[in-house]
């Protein structure tokens, strides 16, 4: 079954990858849009904390979770998220909300959710969507997927100059035990596990510049067009 119309590049991988940043740069070259669809499991996450919801076997969850208001809107180059009509801000990068979005993207109903609104972007135009099941679930017939890696330790330094830069300041060994088991339980859950596709293009970001990882990815997206 073919879900999408126009053209996904799926760009998939662990926390601290680099996801978002060759994700958005490639979007950039190729003039598509760009859709993170982490940020979307983090609004939800942290909506449901908004609203009371104490943990993954609450018993008001799935009520919680289909009032939700949740919308992603194009502008013209990434998907906006809004909830409850108001745009969705920084609150969502803290690491409580990274360690919450993680366990309640291993209930079915909240992807199922997450997947509707990203297979519905889908029928607006030419996207680059960064994720952990994009190539393997979202959108299995993309035509360039591709699967992001790197060493633990370079990926932890990654994302604490990432909380630092946003004035988070949390010890090194934290951000990589924190990292590392969010990765765990994003790899090891039943539905729509983090998971390379067979068909992915493998790039390890720890050996990479960002220039030349969004060198590779082109230039495989222009491989793959000229074959069509
Ligand atoms: O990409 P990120 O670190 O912002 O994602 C936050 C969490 O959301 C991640 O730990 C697991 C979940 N997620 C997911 O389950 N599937 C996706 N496609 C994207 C994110």
């Amino acid at each position: 079954m073919t879900v999408e119309r126009f053209a996904v590049i799926a760009i998939d991988g662990g926390a601290g990858t680099g996801k978002t940043t060759s994700a958005a740069r490639v979007a950039e070259r190729l003039g598509f849009c760009y859709v993170d669809s982490g940020a979307i499991y983090r609004t939800v996450a942290w909506a449901l904390h908004q609203a009371g919801v104490s943990g993954i076997d609450d018993p008001g969850f799935s009520d919680r979770l289909a009032s939700l208001d949740l919308e992603i809107r194009p502008a013209p180059d990434r998907f906006r998220i809004f909830l409850g009509g108001r745009e969705a801000t920084a609150n969502i990068r803290t690491p409580e909300v990274s360690a919450l979005s993680s366990k309640i993207a291993v209930r079915p109903d909240v992807r199922d959710r997450v997947t509707a609104l990203l297979r519905q972007a889908g029928g607006s135009g030419p996207l680059v969507v960064e994720g952990r099941d994009i190539g393997t679930v979202v959108f299995p017939d993309a035509r360039l997927k591709v699967f992001l890696t790197a060493e633990l330790p370079v990926r932890a330094e990654r994302r604490h100059g990432d909380l630092a830069r946003q004035g988070i300041d949390q010890p090194r060994d934290q951000v990589l035990r924190e990292l590392d088991e969010r990765d765990r339980r994003d790899s090891s859950r039943d539905a729509a596990p983090l998971r390379q596709a067979p068909d992915a293009v493998l790039i390890d970001t720890g050996r990479t510049t960002i220039e030349e990882q969004v060198e590779a990815i082109v230039h495989a997206w222009l491989e793959r067009s000229a074959q069509v």
